[in-house]
């Protein structure tokens, strides 16, 4: 086993998760070498400095070239907005280090395919922070579908809510930008929801959507000035996937009460499947075949029976958290590059995540059905 040098670029919210699971993954897991925490790079030097001293990395330096350029980084971990991740992430890729890029993986499609046609073409791991399908749980919920204990799937009805924008006074930020952030919630949150759909059930074959603005401007931070938000607060759309079930997704990001409200529910000819996120330990699953008069959804609490669980705690139902989905995810990250296992979701999810969000994009601004032809 070697260990493997990580350049963090961004020390935000998702740069702090990355760092955390970076410091706790060889004592979760005992079969990869602890990372080297090597560099942190954020917008100036002292910031990045300061970073580096709370996160445990060896250094921070205030330009990002030059993380991508230390010979100690040989894996490049980008936590910065989503109009900066393939810049980054083209600068390692053609200095050859491995690359673990956040959600979204571009701005859009020709990005993507960009840089999952260099990652593939440089040799190196290539990963993407869809974190919520790292989840144990959610691996139960693909086993039963697939070993057919809920029966045939017959429908899925998707949603990811939040509410960190309901309110009009939440200021203008890069997220409300296009330039900087691509779309708005269906970026920010479908993206996650997409890549559960492919989890669990595989590809839209065609799809019709809606994207709304229910808040049209917010105030400029530095000057207070009104600004027109330029992407959408809430995406939705009918889909027919490749196999033929019918899906719907509802992604918001002024949804009020709602925190991380990724959830669904899926109907199955013996049985059904239901989950949500802000109670990530817990899958609601329901067999038809009960007695009439006792069916009913029964709750399984996750346990080292389920997956990675077990790692993390000896005992049934005490609970994972984000932070160690993160853990996993890095963990898996570590035995693709250490032991050549593959990554998933990789760049080539993360462009066929794209390619579903541009495809509810066009049909929103068509008002039509759009096809999806993944043979090319
Ligand atoms: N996987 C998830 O569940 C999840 C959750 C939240 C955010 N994200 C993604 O993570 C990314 C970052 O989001 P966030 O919420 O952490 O944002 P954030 O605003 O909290 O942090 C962004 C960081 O990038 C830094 N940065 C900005 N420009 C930079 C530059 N030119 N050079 C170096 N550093 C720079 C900022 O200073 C800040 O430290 C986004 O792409 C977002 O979509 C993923």
């Amino acid at each position: 086993m070697s260990q493997q040098g990580f350049g963090l670029i961004g020390t935000g919210f998702m740069g702090r998760a990355h760092a955390i699971a970076l410091g706790g993954v060889a004592r979760v897991f005992d079969d990869v070498t602890a990372p080297r925490c090597v560099a942190v790079a954020d917008q100036d030097p002292h910031q990045a400095q300061d970073a580096a001293r709370r996160l445990g990395f060896e250094r921070g330096v205030g330009d990002w070239h030059d993380l991508v350029r230390d010979p100690d980084v040989n894996v490049v971990d980008i936590c910065t907005p989503n109009y900066l991740h393939a810049e980054m992430a083209l600068a390692a890729i053609r200095a050859g280090k491995h690359v673990y890029c956040e959600k979204p993986l571009a701005l859009d499609v020709d990005e993507a395919q960009q840089l999952a046609t260099a990652a593939a073409e440089a040799g190196v791991v290539h990963a993407v922070g869809l974190n919520y399908t790292a989840n144990p749980m959610l691996a139960v919920a693909r086993d039963m579908i697939a070993a057919g204990e809920i029966g045939e799937p017959t429908s899925f009805s998707g949603r990811y809510l939040e509410d960190y924008m309901t309110s009009a006074d939440v200021p203008f930020s890069w997220r409300c930008e296009r330039r900087l952030a691509g779309s708005g919630a269906l970026g920010d949150l479908g993206s996650h929801l997409i890549n559960l759909l492919h989890f669990l059930l595989g590809r839209p074959r065609r799809l019709v959507a809606s994207l709304n603005t229910l808040v049209p401007e917010r105030a400029d931070p530095a000057t207070g000035a009104r600004r027109k938000v330029e992407n959408e607060d809430i995406a939705s759309a009918l889909i027919e996937l490749e196999t033929g079930i019918p899906a719907t997704f509802e992604i918001s990001r002024i949804a009020t009460g709602y925190k991380c409200g990724l959830t669904f529910e899926l109907a199955g000819t013996r049985g059904a499947i239901a989950f949500d996120q802000e109670r990530m330990n817990e899958l609601r699953v329901y067999d038809a075949a009960g007695k009439p008069g006792r069916r009913g959804f029964r709750t399984i609490l996750a346990g080292p029976d389920h997956g990675d669980y077990g790692r993390f705690c000896p005992a049934p139902g005490h609970g994972l958290g984000i932070n160690d989905l993160k853990v996993i995810e890095i963990h898996r990250l570590l035995r693709a590059i250490e032991h050549g296992e593959t990554f998933w979701p990789d760049f080539d999810e993360g462009l066929a995540v794209q390619r579903v969000m541009a495809a509810m994009e066009s049909s929103a601004a068509a008002g039509e059905w759009v096809s999806l032809d993944w043979q090319n």
